[in-house]
């Protein structure tokens, strides 16, 4: 397994890889990594001969005041963790690598309309963050393929319609949610819980497939849904910031005989501001 941080450097393994006829995977991540960073590295070496980890803690995607600072980072303890992934190379780049006239005066990739709400609303800036970096990523590795979490539910979509709006040639890949024992979904920010809120967070997950079994059984009073899961959130101590059902295509408000749900939830508990989601096809 290579570690690189020069584009110079990954442009060589790149190179000699396509010269061999080999297809490339990009899983990009911002470190701190925990098995469901390892699900995406796993499901990455199905599609490819060849599996590029990133590990950038990527200041443009934290709005004012978030935790950019303060998100964890411990590459040499991802470095072990990757060793037995089947990774072939991490790319752990300096932001003068990726940003390379500067943050202020980098070119912005931005998705209008999916980005409004939910996340896009609370953390303002934070997506187009996201698809400046990811466009980055993608022009720097040049991977065939590449491959996200359904964690981040928005963000999948978000970087789905970039790639396809500007045509850009690598197939996105969703992998499902990793969840710790009790359901709660594993998140680098988990670390911020302390032992009781740890206690109260996996009701994010307990809630979502409560509503989910609800709306397998035939309820479509989706407000309803919605208040009462989120009333049940706030007196277990958790301050919402949403908890909404929608189409899982495009997160819009779905009639009564939409079949393809998502459910999803953000809300903090303390320090940690948690994200979850299900998707539900009836
Ligand atoms: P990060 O939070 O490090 O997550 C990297 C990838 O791991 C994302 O695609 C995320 O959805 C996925 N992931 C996180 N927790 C997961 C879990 N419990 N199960 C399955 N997948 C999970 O998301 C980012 O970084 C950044 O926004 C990034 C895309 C790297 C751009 O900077």
């Amino acid at each position: 397994m290579h570690v690189v941080t020069s584009k110079q450097e990954l442009a060589e393994h790149i190179a000699e890889w396509r010269h061999n006829d080999e297809h490339v995977a990009l899983v990009p991540t911002m470190g701190s990594l925990h098995a469901g960073h390892l699900a995406l590295v796993e499901l990455a070496r199905e599609h490819a001969e060849r599996v590029v980890v990133s590990i950038f803690v990527n200041p443009t995607q934290f709005a004012e005041g978030e935790d950019f600072e303060n998100y964890p980072r411990s590459l040499e303890r991802d470095k072990l963790r990757l060793k037995t992934t089947g990774t072939d190379l991490i790319f752990a780049p300096e932001a003068t690598t990726v940003y390379p006239f500067g943050i202020e005066n980098a070119t912005i990739v931005s998705v209008p309309g999916l980005t409004e709400n939910f996340c896009g609303a609370s953390r303002p800036g934070h997506f187009d963050g996201v698809t400046t970096v990811v466009a980055r990523l993608f022009a720097l590795a040049q991977p065939d393929v590449a491959v996200f979490g359904q964690k981040d539910y928005q963000q999948q979509l978000v970087i789905r319609r970039m790639v396809e709006d500007m045509n850009l040639p690598v197939s996105i890949i969703t992998s499902e949610t990793i969840r710790e024992d009790d359901g709660l979904a594993m998140s680098s920010r988990n670390a911020y819980l302390d032992e009781e809120q740890r206690t109260i967070a996996p009701m994010l997950y307990a809630e979502l497939s409560a509503v989910g079994n609800e709306l397998q059984n035939g309820r479509r009073d989706f407000a309803e849904l919605e208040s009462a899961a989120q009333q049940r959130l706030m007196d277990a101590g958790f301050v919402v910031e949403y908890f909404a059902i929608r189409r899982a295509l495009n997160l819009e408000v779905p009639d009564r005989d939409c079949d393809d749900l998502v459910v999803l939830v953000a809300a903090k508990l303390g320090d940690a501001r948690l994200i979850d989601n299900i998707v539900v096809t009836v």
